[in-house]
């Protein structure tokens, strides 16, 4: 695993939270569970799991759960987030973030430090920027050059 990116990220624990987050999904109707974690600058973690709804659309992902969370308690500065995701069971792919969450993200990852862990287990995860993940995207600045 390469390290260099994740150097001051307390990647372990993210992960974990993330897991344990997933545990708390909703997702009668998908069955497909997702937990997030997010850090921030100040390292604390919020975490987040998808919420589904009969009505289908308002249905929200775990990383915009976790990332909404954050910001509604005053926290808009991110180093890092870990999502881990999977039908019910063991977790045997990688998770990796929507388009709309990418988006979301990209709203409050104002440089190109920004990390997207997606993982299977603690031991077993990728790591992106993302810039990565998604590459030319719109964001605040764009309103404001
Ligand atoms: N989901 C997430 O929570 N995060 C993602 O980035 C991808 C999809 C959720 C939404 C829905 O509840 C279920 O996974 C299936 O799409």
């Amino acid at each position: 695993m390469d390290t260099s990116k994740t150097n001051d990220i307390p990647v372990t624990e993210l992960i974990r939270s993330a897991i344990e987050a997933r545990n708390k999904a909703y997702a009668p109707y998908s069955g497909y569970l997702v937990g997030a974690a997010v850090l921030t600058n100040e390292l604390r973690i919020y975490t987040g799991c998808n919420i589904e709804n009969a009505a289908y659309t308002p249905s929200i992902c775990a990383e915009r759960t976790a990332i909404s969370k954050a910001v509604s308690e005053g926290w808009r500065r991110f180093k890092a987030i870990a999502v881990a995701g999977s039908p019910a069971g063991e977790i045997v792919q990688y998770a990796f973030p929507c388009g709309v969450c990418r988006q979301v993200m990209r709203e409050f990852a104002k440089d190109d430090t920004f990390l997207v862990i997606v993982a299977k287990s603690e031991q077993d995860y990728k790591v992106f920027t993302l810039k990565e993940l998604l590459p030319e995207g719109f964001g605040p600045e764009n309103l404001n050059p």
